[in-house]
This record gives C-alpha cells, structure tokens and sequence, in this order.
C-alpha cells in the first residue's frame, strides 16, 4: 500500500462553523479544487425527492445514487447531477431536511467517497465535509477538524440572514443548529473526526468561536507552511 501523504486538504465540521468559505478561500489561495462533499450527498437526496422515491428505504435511495452520476464543473464550485447544473436546488430547505436519508446509508457513503477519493488523483484538493480527515482522504498533508460554539454558529448565521433582509429568531437558528449536531454527532461520522483531532491524531483542532473568517484562514495557511 502507498503510505506517502496526498497534496490535499481535508477540512470536516459541524453545520455553520465557516469551513466551506474557509475551504474555499484556501483553495483560492492555493490554486486547489475546493470539493465540497455535503453537496453530492444534497444531490442524492435532491434527485430521490424529484423520483419520488421513499427516501426512508435506503435500498431505492442507494439505487438513486447507483443511477445517478454526480460530479462537479471545472472550478468545482457548480455541482451536476445527470449533467445538471443543481448548485441552486440542493441549498432548499427540502433538501436540507431530507439529505440525512441519503447520508446514513453505508453504501451510499461508499460509493461518494470513491469518487472523493478519484478527484484528488488529478490535481491537490481542498476538500471538506464529516469525514474527509478520518475516511476519504486520511493520508491527506494538512488535516483540519472547524468548529465553534453552537451560540457563535448561530450568531454569524443570525447576521447573515438579516444582511439578507430575512428575519428569524436567533433562537430558531440556534435551535436548528442544536438539532443538525444531534444528527450528525449520533447518525453521521464526524464525532470519530472530533475525536481523533481531540486527540491529537493528526488532525488540527480549530475552535473559531473568538476569530473572523480572516484570522481562520490565516491560521490554516500558516500552519500549511
Ligand atoms: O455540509 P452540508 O450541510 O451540505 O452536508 C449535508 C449533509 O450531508 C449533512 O447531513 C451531513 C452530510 N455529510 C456527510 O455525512 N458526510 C460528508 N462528507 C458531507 C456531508
């Protein structure tokens, strides 16, 4: 087996803690792909809904995604399903809600971390999603696990929303916020990345409760040097 590291960035954390702008921007810096896994997973769940698959058998949800190619643009930053342009359609709210029956399949997962897996023979990557430091890409050179407190999650999405002229409750995001850590923490693979980055296994442990996008992404490139 080849033992030597990947020229890669693997990037896993909960929902809202800044990892795909902070992904994306080290990309840039870089010159990397930026891959963003949750959105293959939004496809899946995205293409079951249009089908009107029961998403709660998770053999017809592994047939969508046998049948289903799921792929990225050039810059990486579009996602295609069957060649479409989804990029817009799998940030609904529907989506969002039903992606986790997609997700927990073992061999839904299987079959997306394989294709992860290929992008990263053609050109380095910034990669990020729940286990991409400890599954997809664990030989990676530069390993990240983001987080921050469930309230500063909440709080920069909160800002967010009202420069976009939406109004709801800091309340009703921090309780989103709580519910989506409760699916991934129990359903999904990330508390073995928390762990392990814990744990110092070689994974970098980034609390970003206390520091602007700006000083995260200076933080990470530093420790790229
Ligand atoms: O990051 P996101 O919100 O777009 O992720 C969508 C869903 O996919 C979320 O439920 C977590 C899951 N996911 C996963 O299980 N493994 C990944 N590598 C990426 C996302």
């Amino acid at each position: 087996m080849n033992s030597e590291l990947q020229d890669a960035v693997a990037i896993d954390g909960p929902a809202g803690s800044g990892k795909s702008s902070v992904a994306k921007r080290i990309a840039d810096a870089k010159g990397f792909l930026y891959v963003d896994t949750g959105a293959m997973y939004r496809a899946v769940a995205l293409k079951a809904m249009r089908l009107g698959v029961d998403m709660e058998d998770p053999a017809a949800m592994l047939r969508v995604a046998e049948t289903s190619e799921i792929g990225f643009d050039q810059t990486g930053t579009r996602i295609l399903l069957d060649g479409e342009d989804v990029s817009s359609d799998i940030r609904s709210p529907e989506v969002a809600k039903q992606v986790k029956c997609a997700a927990r399949v073992p061999e839904i997962r299987a079959l997306m971390v394989t294709l992860q897996q290929a992008m990263v023979n053609t050109r380095p990557v910034v990669m990020e999603g729940r286990d991409i430091t400890t599954v997809v890409l664990p030989r990676a050179r530069w390993k990240f696990f983001l987080t921050a407190s469930p309230e500063a999650r909440a709080t920069r999405r909160h800002t967010e929303m009202l420069a976009a002229g939406r109004d709801v409750s800091l309340q009703d995001i921090l309780d989103d916020i709580n519910h989506r850590d409760a699916s991934d923490y129990q359903v999904g693979p990330m508390k073995d990345a928390r762990d392990r980055a814990l744990a110092g296994d070689g994974i970098v442990y980034l609390d970003t409760s206390d520091l602007s996008p700006d000083e995260v992404v200076a933080a990470i490139l530093d420790s790229m040097n």
